[in-house]
């Protein structure tokens, strides 16, 4: 055993002794004493050989060896890539550029939300958020879509897993942010003037044009002697401060549950100028939102009275005006998250 100790002795005062000049030098080290070959491996290996009324003593000071190489390779590191004791240092160029801090970027979809709210904003509307997961009533029912409505179907819907004992509301993935115009009419008296920005669900299968998720900016005013005119000039500002003084609108009757009379919006396709593309399918028009006056039912829902009050609504997507101000013509780039194409709205604000 004898031996045993002045190996240790000696292996010890090699590794006091022990100076790297650099960080190979360093996993050099770390390989000859720790690794799964190293000598502090073949030393605690001699414990098989201690007669047992020694084993105790032995394994004590084996063990404190290991302590003291370990401890060694800890300091090594920690004076980074040189020891402590080490004359050696690390010459530094100091007049070399530094490395270059790459810069984020605002997603393009945030930006061109962000503008709109700030359009509306300068209308007087006030921005409210709600819930990503709703209830049903939220989502469609107090949207004047009752259970059976065939109109639910324009819209696929993701719906949550009922609890095993079936009670509680019908929760669902909301599909459009009409459900946040729904929270506020219910704590909220008219005059009420909100924009409701937000991520929406529906049960879609990924392509270039469809998503499983996107976003929308939907608008609510409700005062009294709140006309169609109303809309119209809201939205044709919009369109304007959004795209320039040149785009043309267009209003097309539709059905929406909650708005009656409905209408669709199309701007002239700023791609083609109205000569007729893909994006505008060959008509020089291109849709971009739903709008129409809230339904009396609607009003009603909230104990507003349709008999005083009126109002306006609107719904469109923030995916589709992005397509149309920067050209991106697949809808899956918003949420690949590929760098080459969000550092292309590097500096936008
Ligand atoms: N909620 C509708 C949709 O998501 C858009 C809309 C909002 C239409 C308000 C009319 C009025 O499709």
């Amino acid at each position: 055993m004898e031996d045993l100790l002045k190996q240790i002795e000696q292996y010890k005062q090699e590794i006091d002794g022990f100076v790297a000049k650099a960080a190979d030098e360093v996993e050099q080290f770390r390989i000859k004493w720790l690794g799964t070959k190293g000598l502090v491996k073949a030393v605690m290996g001699e414990m098989k050989n201690v007669p047992n009324e020694q084993k105790k003593q032995f394994g004590q000071i084996l063990n404190e060896f290991k302590l003291f190489a370990e401890a060694k390779f800890e300091a090594l590191q920690a004076s980074n890539d040189v020891s402590g004791k080490s004359s050696a240092k690390v010459l530094i160029d100091q007049s070399l550029p530094g490395d270059p801090v790459s810069v984020g970027s605002r997603h393009p979809l945030s930006l061109v939300k962000n503008e709109m709210v700030s359009i509306f904003k300068r209308l007087g509307f006030v921005v409210a958020e709600g819930p990503e997961i709703e209830d049903d009533w939220h989502n469609f029912g107090a949207m004047n879509l009752p259970e059976d409505h065939p109109a639910r179907d324009m819209q696929d819907t993701f719906y949550i897993k009922k609890p095993a004992d079936g009670n509680g509301p019908t929760w669902l993935l909301r599909t459009h942010t009409s459900s946040v115009q729904a929270r506020v009419m219910e704590h909220q008296k008219p005059p009420i003037r909100v924009i409701c920005p937000g991520r929406v669900y529906r049960n879609e299968t990924i392509s270039a044009r469809a998503h499983c998720f996107f976003h929308q900016v939907e608008g609510l005013y409700i005062d009294e002697n709140v006309s169609f005119a109303d809309l119209k000039q809201t939205l044709y500002f919009f369109v304007q401060e959004m795209f320039g003084k040149d785009v043309k609108v267009r209003f097309r009757p539709s059905y929406f549950p909650f708005t009656e009379p409905s209408a669709e919006m199309d701007i002239s396709c700023l791609i083609c100028e109205g000569k007729g593309c893909n994006i505008c399918k060959h008509t020089g028009w291109v849709e971009i939102l739903g709008s129409g006056m809230v339904h009396p039912k609607v009003l009603e829902n909230f104990g507003i009275d349709p008999n005083k009050y009126t109002g306006f609504a609107f719904g469109m997507g923030v995916e589709r005006i992005t397509q149309l101000k920067y050209q991106v013509n697949d809808l899956r780039l918003y949420s690949q998250n590929d760098v080459r194409f969000l550092k292309q709205f590097t500096g936008v604000v």
